[in-house]
């Protein structure tokens, strides 16, 4: 027999995490997530559901009916949104201007569909009239795909334009809003989006782990005209459905699969605590942080990897100046001050930092301490 090893258990360190995400959790939703489990079809769990769906609605600011949490991270929100959607030799139009819209990419490919693809330099938005040229060249798309907030570069594109090219050229969006959702504008029914997801860890400050989902009216038509199956068991929404139900239909919730109980009660506090402050204040206090938080980066000498007009408040890509060791200002930043800030991705790796400033991660001691921790480490 094996010995039983002597492992303590894990107590980790109080850190202010301002990466790209997780950001910081709000207290109340740490000690919600610590209540009782109960059954995932206890009548209160099914209740405590219908108001998260309520609530997942108001923040995407949809009526959706099919609107829920995939229990699993934004990378499944994402798989959910084109498995469901997209069917084997379909095209679908795909912006990369980051990490993420190259992931979208990715997807479309497993399924067997064309990705045609609408590149941006890393940094920069995507460009309304690149993806219009394209949808005019590839008249027979089915699908407009875009990141709303590319974390990996901090740049924020124009969802409600993009929607209303998708819409003109009569195709369904699908829009990854993983790390806009309570940070910036979003608003699912006035710019038709189709298809959205995003997660529970950025501007939601909730535990990682979730990925609230919307499909609007026309993309469930298209999702029960399918003429072959959905290649994933579990992420396939018309079964998932029977589990959440229709608040209002009164129809039996069957079993799909167990739901993450304690992490669902998680996100009704989390999004409980954004309506209370509603949407709109959350996004003002997103904005003013930036700016605080941008005069005193701009007075230590850095500069920002996006242009003021497309630049994410909640995500601040800076570039890391000549001669300063990335990794070392990191390591200490993180040992000396217990704060964490994000490295650079992708294209940005090694030239950037990614400084988040993402919902209970949005106030002033938290810029307060990332300024003069930067500062006196760069100062030695
Ligand atoms: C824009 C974007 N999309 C998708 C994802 C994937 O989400 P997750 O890491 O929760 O799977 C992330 C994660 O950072 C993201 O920033």
């Amino acid at each position: 027999m094996l010995p039983v090893p002597t492992i303590n258990s894990f107590v980790p360190p109080h850190r202010t995490l301002m990466g790209p995400g997780p950001s910081d959790v709000y207290p109340q939703v740490l000690s919600a997530q610590s209540r009782p489990t109960i059954g995932h079809l206890d009548p209160l769990f099914v209740g405590m559901m219908d108001e998260l769906k309520a609530l997942i609605q108001y923040a995407f600011q949809t009526e959706n009916e099919m609107t829920l949490a995939v229990s699993a991270p934004g990378s499944a929100g994402m798989e959910t949104c084109f498995v469901n959607l997209v069917e084997p030799g379909e095209k679908v139009i795909v912006c990369r201007n980051g990490v993420f819209g190259e992931r979208m990419r990715q997807n479309v490919e497993r399924i067997g569909a064309t990705a045609v693809v609408v590149d941006n330099e890393w940094g920069e938005p995507v460009s309304p009239q690149l993806v219009e040229d394209a949808l005019t060249a590839h008249p027979d798309a089915k699908f407009l795909a875009f990141v709303h907030a590319e974390t990996s570069t901090g740049a924020l594109s124009d969802a409600k334009t993009l929607c209303q090219l998708a819409q003109k050229h009569d195709c369904l969006s699908i829009v990854d809003a993983v790390t806009s959702l309570g940070g910036v504008e979003l608003r699912v029914d006035d710019w038709g989006i189709d298809a959205i997801y995003s997660g529970s860890q950025k501007c939601l400050s909730c535990v990682p782990g979730l990925s609230p989902v919307s499909f609007s009216a026309k993309a469930v038509e298209k999702l029960t005209q399918r003429k072959t199956p959905v290649q994933s068991w579990f992420l396939d929404q018309s079964l998932v459905m029977g589990y959440w139900g229709s608040a209002n239909s009164g129809a039996k919730r069957s079993y799909h699969h167990t739901a993450p109980v304690n992490a669902l009660y998680a996100l009704h506090e989390s999004l409980r605590v954004l309506a209370e402050e509603g949407l709109e204040n959350a996004w003002q206090r997103h904005q003013n942080m930036h700016q605080t938080l941008k005069a005193g980066l701009t007075k230590l000498g850095l500069t920002f990897v996006v242009q003021e007009c497309s630049r994410l408040p909640q995500l601040n890509a800076v570039y890391i100046p000549q001669g300063v060791d990335d990794a070392q200002v990191r390591q200490q930043l993180l040992s000396e001050y217990n704060l964490e800030i994000g490295a650079g991705l992708g294209a940005l790796a090694g030239k950037a930092w990614r400084i988040g400033l993402m919902g209970y991660g949005a106030r002033k001691e938290n810029v307060a301490l990332c300024l003069r921790a930067l500062e006196e480490v760069l100062t030695q």
